[in-house]
């Protein structure tokens, strides 16, 4: 089954084909950073125009890359939600027309469900279900139960920031240049881990949330002081980052030891973090639990996890190409 999945909720303009859910043909993106590093972060009214600017030839390449037509297309999974409502529109508004104009299935996706099956493009194993996934992008991080296909279940969540936006706040108190979250993991490599030590959030008892406004508050106070202002910025980015890794690596084992699951997936742009891949490989060789993480590039935003978990959740998602909107707020869990 051979589906074009189109990915436009933030600002990355992204188009990919794939086989079966799996097998990758094509998967190309289109990066904004240019257009919004001077503002420091995104300005939404400029990524919306972006991806119309861009979304047309993004599709085109795919198809090409893939050595594919329109034709050959099974359905087309797009993204209605979450996400900036500017953007998703825009994707929503080409999916539907390509659905329309070659009558075949649309696939209304959410965004945090593409994430969690990015970490079966590439691989010959199908979704080892019930599996568990820490979810750590720009806007979420939660710990996810994933039964099957569509019965997928919210643990733990974050309270305040999310993982990537502290890393993306913490990386600008740093001086660095957006988006900050790369940039301070490879500063961080330079640095020393156990130089100071920056708090680490626990939950209240039986809780799996997380909370990270605390810490990034805890840096910037450090930065502030006489120590601060003569501390080496890449002991300060190696011990935020220990910081944050400890809290996700210490969540998802106590999330293990609440339940049964085949393995446990790591997914979401902070999963191509190279301290958190590292951390959780060495727990999950400790604990003998099998760990999946996607390949860096599928895990930042793209299309292709998009396109798998259509895949995947064919019947559920299907959509009706002349009434399916976009939703910018769109609910986690189906009820
Ligand atoms: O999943 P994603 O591409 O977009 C959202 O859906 O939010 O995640 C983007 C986030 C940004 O906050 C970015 O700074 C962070 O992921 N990120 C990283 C790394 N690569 C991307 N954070 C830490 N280390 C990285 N290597
Ligand atoms: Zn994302």
């Amino acid at each position: 089954m051979l589906i074009l999945g189109i990915e436009t909720s933030c600002d990355d303009t992204a188009a990919a084909v794939v086989r079966d859910g799996t097998r990758v043909l094509s998967s190309v993106a289109t990066n904004q950073d240019e257009f919004h590093a001077k503002y420091g972060g995104i300005v939404p009214e400029i990524a919306g125009r972006r991806h119309v600017a861009l979304l047309s030839a993004a599709v085109e390449d795919a198809l090409d890359r893939a050595g594919t037509a329109f034709e050959s297309l099974d359905g087309i999974a797009v993204t209605a939600g979450p996400g900036l409502i500017g953007s998703l529109v825009v994707g929503v508004a080409a999916a539907k027309a390509l659905a329309f104009a070659l009558d075949r299935p649309i696939y209304a996706i959410n965004h945090l469900h593409g994430h969690i099956f990015a970490a079966f493009l590439d691989r010959d194993d199908a979704p080892p279900y019930p599996f568990l996934t820490l979810l750590v992008s720009g806007g979420h991080t939660q710990l996810v139960a994933v039964k099957s296909a569509t019965d997928l279940r919210i643990l733990g969540r974050t309270h305040d920031d999310a993982a990537g936006e502290a890393y993306d706040k913490t990386a600008r108190l740093l001086g660095l240049p957006y988006p900050g979250g790369p940039q301070l993991d490879r500063l961080a490599r330079d640095g020393d881990p156990n130089a100071y030590r920056f708090p680490r959030h626990r939950p209240a008892e039986g809780s799996l949330d997380f909370s990270f406004s605390g810490l990034k508050t805890s840096v910037r106070y450090f930065l502030e002081s006489d120590a601060g202002r003569n501390a080496r910025r890449a002991d300060v980015a190696a011990s935020f980052q220990a910081a944050v890794v400890d809290v996700l690596v210490a969540r998802l084992a106590e999330a293990v030891e609440r339940g049964r699951y085949n393995a446990i997936a790591i997914s979401g742009g902070v999963a191509a973090n190279s301290r958190l891949q590292a951390a959780v490989k060495a727990w999950g060789e400790r604990a003998n639990v099998p760990i999946l993480v996607p390949a860096a590039k599928y895990c930042t935003d793209n299309a292709a996890m998009i396109a798998a978990a259509a895949f995947y959740q064919q019947d559920a998602t299907a959509a009706d190409a002349l009434s399916l909107s976009a939703d910018p707020n769109l609910a986690f869990e189906r009820v």
